[in-house]
């Protein structure tokens, strides 16, 4: 899969690309990602990319002329226009895992008041993390990203991904490890009996239980 993020602030990537699994991934050729300055695709001699929204109020507004030109040089056969924006889709597993079927993405992140409405003309998608407004569309792509990049064949164990919580609607099982009692606080002995059978029963019942507790909304999604 090849990931391409338009972006005014790519210097906030660094992180991502660098550490850890998403690192990892890009290292073993699983994934291609890079990050595309938005100024680049400037014609203003001072590499302007915002102004004045019209009819007035607050803020600078991304002008579309640099918008359209990069996702025309980014844009292939299969590719998938995504804009980050907290007026999209709201994100979740069931999308991540339908990313992961896509050969391409180009995701835009926006920065400021807004994108010029004409944008949307050239989105194929419009994702938001939730309902909250970030100073930007850069670390909701980040999320993005992280989330269908762990997903994509090889870059982690299947098995890992397979028990993760929300797949089956149900938050994960509690876990322990190392010491079997620390400052009283014991390791369920279910845990330590050898029994596959009654660890999975156990682990079941108290995803059942937590999701109940915690999050009855994704019970109710069946
Ligand atoms: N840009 C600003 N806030 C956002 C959000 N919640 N989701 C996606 N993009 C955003």
């Amino acid at each position: 899969m090849k990931i391409d993020i338009l972006t005014l602030f790519p210097g906030m990537f660094e992180g991502l690309l660098s550490e850890s699994i998403i690192k990892r991934a890009i290292d073993k050729g699983l994934v291609k990602i890079q990050i595309h300055d938005i100024r680049k695709y400037s014609k203003d001699p001072h590499k302007k990319v915002d102004d004045y929204g019209f009819g007035g109020g607050q803020g600078m507004v991304l002008m579309p002329e640099p918008i359209f030109d990069a996702v025309e040089d980014l844009k292939e056969e299969n590719s998938l226009v995504i804009m980050m924006t907290p007026q999209g889709k709201t994100f979740e597993q069931k999308i991540a895992y339908a990313l992961t079927k896509e050969k391409h993405l180009i995701i835009i992140c926006g920065h400021y008041e807004g994108f010029d409405e004409r944008i949307r003309s050239i989105v194929d998608l419009e994702l938001s993390i939730g309902d909250y407004i970030l100073t930007g569309g850069e670390i909701a792509s980040m999320v993005i990203t992280d989330s269908v990049v762990r997903l994509i064949d090889g870059v982690i164990e299947e098995e890992s991904h397979l028990n993760d919580s929300f797949n089956n609607n149900l938050l994960d099982y509690p876990v322990y490890t190392k010491p079997q009692d620390f400052r009283g606080m014991k390791v369920p002995e279910v845990l330590l009996s050898g029994h596959h059978e009654n660890i999975r029963k156990w682990r079941y019942e108290q995803q059942l239980e937590r999701t109940k507790e915690r999050r009855p909304d994704l019970l109710k999604k069946g």
